[in-house]
């Protein structure tokens, strides 16, 4: 059979491994689809290097639109990212009755419902393994592996680029500034870096993988999401000493009230195996009725880890294309005529445990205060750490770790607790989970 033809739009970091590891591995490739896989057009903006790239192997245009146009191409791969130019392209594709593979969540997560419904109409799949965690093969696993399960809850290391900073702070005492241009000169961060640091990029990741597991539609918009900008070293430390470290996780959970969908800094357990993911790894838990706890672990970022995911799915289109479109497992793993409108919660009714940290003078009755203002809103004490606060005499960091609360309760006692004379520096809180 003649091999199917692929147009690549995009030859950066992830297009590049693309083209290099099907190149390298084609034969294999060749072997599990039944058919060869070739790049035979790329488009991008710096043409001459794509062509130094690509060599005489493709054809090398400018103008991705060409490629979108070109008759002979069966399946076009997204690799630019952004919500701008990249969802023309994809829906262009899509109404030429292209097949699309992409990496880009933000799209997804933002666009997704209008391209996954264009794809439909037009009877084309729309394939994104390598938008979430990189190499890990997590959507594979949600949609089809997990199938049988009423899945409970996610929680994921979701982002290589802040858990590379937060490794490189905690464990060679870096600073934020130094991690970051790390992280960009490996090619883990987005080409703005502040969806990486602000947890936006997270956030696209969590909202896709919810939309997966409740069968719901995505919905970026209702996400909480947190960075780790404002995160201090100091945190960082007192966590270690209460046997948590801090992660910026994704989580989404489904109670009977609604969905939780959220990104922040979250204090783990340092025995968990997922607080021991480091540098630009990623890990995903599960909870599900049926399996219980399964984690997925591997590289979530980089050029040969994500194109790793994109092959995946070049294959996959590959062996199902002539299959009737009923017969293909649905985009977001529920038939489309079957997703609910179930609430996205609130973060104001979602209940955690939490870390803080207050600032407080050196007196005789100040830990009284604190602890009647929490108690006033029934939120009970964990545990509580004093230390000598850096910033000065007459001044001591008090740590507390609380039970579960609703957020709501929470920021009623912070407030309380802010305007009290006695507490000299704004509160610091970090929500923490036990992921038991
Ligand atoms: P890069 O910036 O490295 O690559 C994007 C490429 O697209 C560049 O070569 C750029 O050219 C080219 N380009 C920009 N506009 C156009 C256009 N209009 N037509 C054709 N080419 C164009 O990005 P990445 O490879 O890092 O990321 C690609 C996608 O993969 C993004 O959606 C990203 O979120 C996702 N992703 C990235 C991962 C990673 O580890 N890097 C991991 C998982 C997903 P020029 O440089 O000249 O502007
Ligand atoms: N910028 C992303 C990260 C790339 O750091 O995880 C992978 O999606």
């Amino acid at each position: 059979m003649e091999p199917i033809q692929v147009g690549l739009l995009g030859i950066g970091t992830v297009g590049s491994g693309t083209f290099q590891v099907l190149a390298r591995n084609q034969e294999e490739i060749r072997r599990r689809a039944g058919r060869g896989i070739e790049i035979t057009m790329v488009a991008d903006l710096d043409v001459e290097r794509a062509r130094a790239l690509v060599g005489d192997r493709s054809k090398v245009v400018a103008d991705a639109r060409e490629v979108i146009a070109n008759p002979a191409i069966d399946i076009v791969v997204e690799l630019i990212g952004g919500y701008g130019i990249a969802r023309q392209l994809v829906l262009e594709a899509i109404a030429a009755g292209k097949h699309v593979v992409t990496a880009n969540k933000a799209l997804l997560a933002v666009h997704g419902s209008e391209i996954f419904a264009a794809a439909r109409d037009k009877g084309v799949m729309v394939a994104f393994e390598a938008a979430v965690a990189g190499g890990i093969p997590i959507i594979k696993a949600l949609r089809e592996g997990l199938t049988a399960n009423q899945i409970e809850w996610i929680a994921g290391i979701i982002n290589g680029t802040t858990n590379f900073i937060l490794s490189e702070m905690r464990d060679k005492g870096l600073d934020f500034a130094d991690a970051l241009s790390e992280a960009k000169r490996l090619g883990y961060a987005e080409a703005d870096p502040t969806f990486d640091i602000e947890g936006i990029d997270a956030a696209h990741k969590i909202t896709l993988m919810s939309a997966i597991a409740f069968g719901i539609p995505v919905q970026f918009s209702k996400a909480h999401v947190e960075g780790i900008t404002s995160l201090q070293s100091v945190d960082i430390h007192y966590a270690e000493q209460l046997g948590y470290r801090i992660k910026l996780l994704g989580i989404t959970r489904r109670l009977s009230t609604g969905i939780e969908l959220r990104v922040h800094p979250t204090l783990v357990p340092a025995k968990r195996l997922i607080a021991n993911v480091e540098g630009a790894m990623n890990a995903v838990m599960v909870q599900a009725d049926a399996v219980g706890t399964t984690l997925y672990y591997g590289k979530g970022a980089g050029s040969e880890p994500t194109a790793s995911a994109v092959i995946a799915d070049l294959v996959d289109i590959t062996r199902l294309h002539t299959a009737d479109p009923c017969s293909r497992v649905p985009h977001l793993a529920f038939q489309p005529d079957e997703l609910h409108a179930t609430v996205v919660l609130p973060i104001s009714e979602v209940v955690t445990a939490f870390y803080l940290r207050l600032q407080v003078a050196d007196e005789k009755g100040v830990l009284a205060d604190i602890t009647r203002i929490l108690a006033d809103v029934d939120i009970s004490i964990d545990a509580v750490l004093q230390r000598e606060s850096e910033e000065g005499e007459n001044k001591t960091d008090l740590i507390i770790l609380t039970h579960q609360t609703p957020e709501g309760k929470m920021r009623a006692a912070l407030a309380k607790m802010q305007s009290l004379s006695t507490v000299l520096a704004p509160i610091v809180s970090i929500r923490k989970e036990e992921l038991a």
